[in-house]
């Protein structure tokens, strides 16, 4: 192992010095800027921190006019932004490796859902849940993201679809800040699912989501966007479309899981409310994208849950690409379609699965993962930005997502700090 971090104030040339908090030298950097250059390169080698931002990017032959309180020599590893994973259901009770089987005996993830299962079987046992219990199994998957280098990460609820376990669920996601070195973003997905007391009337449940669930959430703060599982097995497009207004009202961006199982419009309605970002997209019509080129929504690839559910049907990444919508891509960590606690397996499957570059895949966890949540302060190496970084010890960025071999940061920077 290098040794990477001393404190010492790095001496200073004969020029009056800038002073920065932070220092870190000697590194390769992969912005993930989009600036036409493979992997956001840069010519400098030295990124400076202050105040939790990055303040400066740095040549080699300037850092003698430079003080800093921490100076890290990094030794020719790679820096890359924190990164972010931008679709997760990681707050939630039991687990489901009983459907697992099922499907491997030949049961669909729709069959599963029709019979009780699925997304309802994990509202039993949220439901269930104390806020502890909860809090103490959600700490330990984001632990697994955070181990690998994610700085940033998104939780939805959507296992309670009653007012009180929505909030917990919220509340829980929100804390995880507390426990770990992350920032987290909430989403409200009240409508992921009709619970039993609304059997055969979805729309009364559209309306208890929209008039009591939701202004609760946004009273109390505890939802940055709004988010519904538009499908044949979730709500229609006119419950849907209820939700987003319901969710404007409150002035909160929209999401949408759309085109998972099915071509059912969802991106289309998503988008002409704006949304963030449409979600799975594997059943995406290619005449439908310009409308997503032109609302500026992120295409997020969802690649854990294609490959738990032996999807065949692919998101048309090649027409996306030409229509230059930005395609993130993120676990969806969740008991059911993905226990996937990896982004860096996510990314290494959009690769092998979609076609992705490794490129395409680490933009896809940093720079558009960032403009999938609304977050325009990170994502990026660039002056003004989040110091959210995270250093490794690779030949190269593309190294990261080829090989499946565990990759740790040997550093991770959380707002400047070293955690
Ligand atoms: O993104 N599609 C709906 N929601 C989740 C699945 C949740 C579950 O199966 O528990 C998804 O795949
Ligand atoms: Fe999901």
């Amino acid at each position: 192992m290098y040794k990477y971090a001393y404190h010492i104030v790095y001496s200073a040339g004969m020029i009056q010095p800038v002073h920065y908090d932070t220092l870190i030298y000697n590194v390769r950097i992969a912005s993930m800027q989009a600036n036409g250059k493979p992997y956001g390169a840069l010519t400098g080698s030295a990124v400076a921190i202050h105040n939790g931002v990055i303040a400066d990017i740095l040549d080699s032959d300037s850092l003698d006019a430079v003080t800093a309180e921490t100076v890290t020599d990094a030794q020719q590893q790679w820096l890359l932004p924190g990164f972010i994973d931008c679709h997760t259901h990681l707050v939630y009770g039991g687990d489901r490796a009983n459907e697992f089987e099922m499907r491997l005996q030949g049961l669909t993830y729709k069959d599963i859902a029709l019979q009780g299962g699925g997304i309802k079987s994990t509202v039993a046992k949220t439901r269930a849940a104390c806020e502890e219990a909860l809090f103490k199994s959600a700490v330990k998957r984001a632990n697994r993201l955070a181990e690998e280098g994610v700085t940033t990460i998104e939780v939805k609820s959507g296992y309670g679809l009653d007012n009180d376990t929505e909030l917990r669920m919220l509340r829980v996601a929100k804390s995880l800040e507390s426990e770990l070195p992350v920032r987290i973003s909430t989403t409200f997905l009240g409508a992921h699912a009709l619970p039993a007391e609304f059997a055969d009337n979805a729309d009364a449940y559209i309306d208890f989501v929209c008039d009591t669930v939701l202004p609760n959430v946004a009273r109390n703060n505890l939802a940055d966007a709004v988010d519904v599982f538009c499908e044949s097995i979730g709500f229609t497009n006119a419950q849907t479309e209820k939700v987003f207004k319901a969710a404007q009202q409150y002035g909160l961006p929209v999401k949408a899981h759309v085109e998972q199982l099915t071509d059912s419009k969802g991106a289309v309605l998503a988008a002409k409310y704006g949304a963030l970002s449409v979600d799975h997209i594997e059943y995406l019509a290619e005449s439908d994208i310009p409308h997503l080129a032109a609302s500026g929504s992120v295409a997020v690839l969802l690649p854990g849950a294609f490959y738990y559910l032996h999807e065949t049907q692919k998101p048309p990444v090649n027409t996306l690409r030409q229509h230059n919508v930005p395609m993130a891509v993120a676990t969806d960590l969740n008991p059911g379609s993905s226990p996937v606690a990896s982004l860096l397996t996510a990314m290494n499957m959009a690769c092998v699965l979609f076609a992705l570059t490794p490129e395409e895949a680490l933009r896809g966890g940093t720079l558009y993962a960032a403009k999938a949540l609304g977050l325009s302060d990170r994502g990026e190496i660039k002056p003004g930005k989040l110091a959210d970084l995270t250093l490794w010890d690779i030949e190269s960025p593309a190294e990261l997502v080829y090989t499946l071999n565990g990759h740790r940061p040997t550093q991770v920077f959380l707002g400047g700090q070293h955690v």
